[in-house]
This record gives structure tokens, sequence and C-alpha cells, in this order.
């Protein structure tokens, strides 16, 4: 196992130990995500943890958990959630994060909201101290607004891309039927300001930029975790 691996995969066991028996909990998308579903599900087998129930945040965590045994249940049902644990593309030290390189960012912003605790793990590589730098912002975006929406995009000086498939012709097509584009604005400066930007353009589903959602981060260095508390 790489480093890194290994990293996402301490990380993921540090946010594990904030799990309770009896919880409803949202399970984020990504291979650190992967991590902590795996790590769930070990606890459930081995007994250490029982009853509890996970809301996932795309079709591919949906797979993840059912290999995991962890049974599932919707937003409909639980509009609360105990605790949800996510990844992150990039994290900086006051727990702002940019989130959406696998396009599940969508479902991981209602999740993140809906949730009492929310935790992000990620690999030291993701720490920043400008959001923005070197990462684009992901959007996702309803494709029949794509070309007005890239306009104003234009428009708020960023170089907007729109996501390719990965083994499919075409854009990628997000869970809920959409495109993402990834947006480079570069550091972003003042995410709250740009947040509101970017949702007053219509067609613009939802950002990749998460402020003020996580309470902890687990950050997994090259032989410890390090603990980040915000919110
Ligand atoms: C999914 O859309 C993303 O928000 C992921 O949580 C994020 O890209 C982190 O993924 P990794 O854990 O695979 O780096």
């Amino acid at each position: 196992m790489s480093w890194v691996d290994d990293a996402k995969r301490r990380a993921a066991e540090a946010a594990a130990d904030h799990v309770v028996s009896g919880s409803v909990i949202g399970l984020g998308s990504g291979s650190t995500a992967a991590h902590f579903i795996k790590i769930i599900g070990d606890r459930l087998s081995s007994g250490a943890l029982d009853d509890i129930l996970g809301v996932p945040t795309s079709h591919q965590t949906a797979e993840e958990a059912l290999k995991a045994a962890i049974p599932l249940t919707t937003l409909d049902e639980h509009p609360e959630l105990d605790v949800t644990v996510d990844g992150a593309d990039q994290v900086d030290g006051s727990l702002n994060a940019i989130k959406g390189g696998g396009g599940a960012l969508l479902r991981e912003k209602v999740v993140a909201s809906a949730s009492k605790s929310y935790i992000l793990i990620a690999d030291g590589r993701k720490l920043t101290e400008r959001l923005g730098d070197c990462q684009v912002l992901p959007l996702e975006v309803l494709p029949f607004s794509l070309g007005v929406v890239l306009r104003r995009l234009e428009g708020l000086g960023c170089k907007p891309r729109l996501r390719m498939g990965d083994g499919k012709l075409g854009p990628a097509v997000t869970d809920n039927g959409n495109f993402i584009v990834d947006a480079d604005f570069g550091y972003i400066e003042k995410p709250k300001v740009l947040e509101a930007d970017l949702k007053a353009i219509p067609g613009v589903l939802e950002t990749g930029l998460f402020f003020g959602y996580a309470d902890v981060a687990y950050i997994g260095l090259e032989g410890e975790v390090k603990k980040m508390e915000g919110r």
C-alpha cells in the first residue's frame, strides 16, 4: 500500500471512531470515503458496531456500502443524519473545502447539510493554505443551460471546462443526469462571494465549495493523522 493510500485509510479509521451504534450516517464518495465504508463494514461484521444505517452520496458509494453489508436508507426516511464522513479535493486551515472530483458534489452537499456532524478525511496532499490554488472548482450544471453557464462563468473571470466521460463518449453525466463543469478561478479569496455569484447563474445547480460544514477534519500524513477542528 502506498503512503497516500495508507494515509487515507488512517484518516478514515480516526473518523470511524466518531460513529456509535444506533447512528444514521452519511457516506461520502471517492477513494478516501471508500476506506471509511470498508472500516464501518468491518466493525459491523465484528460486532464492534451495530444498528447502523447509511445514506450513500453516489451510486458508487451505494455499491461499496452493499459490499460492506451496511444497510442503506434515504433522506426521506432520515432527513437528519448523526454524522457524515466524506473526502475532499482540497481542505484549508478553516476546514473549508473543494469537492466534486468524483462528480458527486450535489448529493454530497445535500447530505452534508443534513448532518449534525460533518467530518472530512483526506491525505496530506489535499491540505492547502489557499483554496483554489492549483485546483479547479467543480460545478454541477443543468445540460440545457450549458452554453449560458459557460458564458457567464467566463464573465466571472474563470476558465470553465466541460468534464468529459471516461469510458464513455461525450460529457461526463452525474448520478443526477447533469453535467460537470470544472471552473478554474485560481486562488479563491472570497469563497462566500463566489458561491453567491455562482448560485445566481440559472443552471448552476451546485458548487463544489463546502464552507462552514465540517466540524472536524482528519488529514493522513506520513506516520501520523492530523486532527483539525472548525465550525
Ligand atoms: C466526489 O465527488 C468528491 O467530492 C470526493 O469526495 C473527492 O474528490 C475526494 O476523492 P478522493 O478521496 O478519491 O481523493
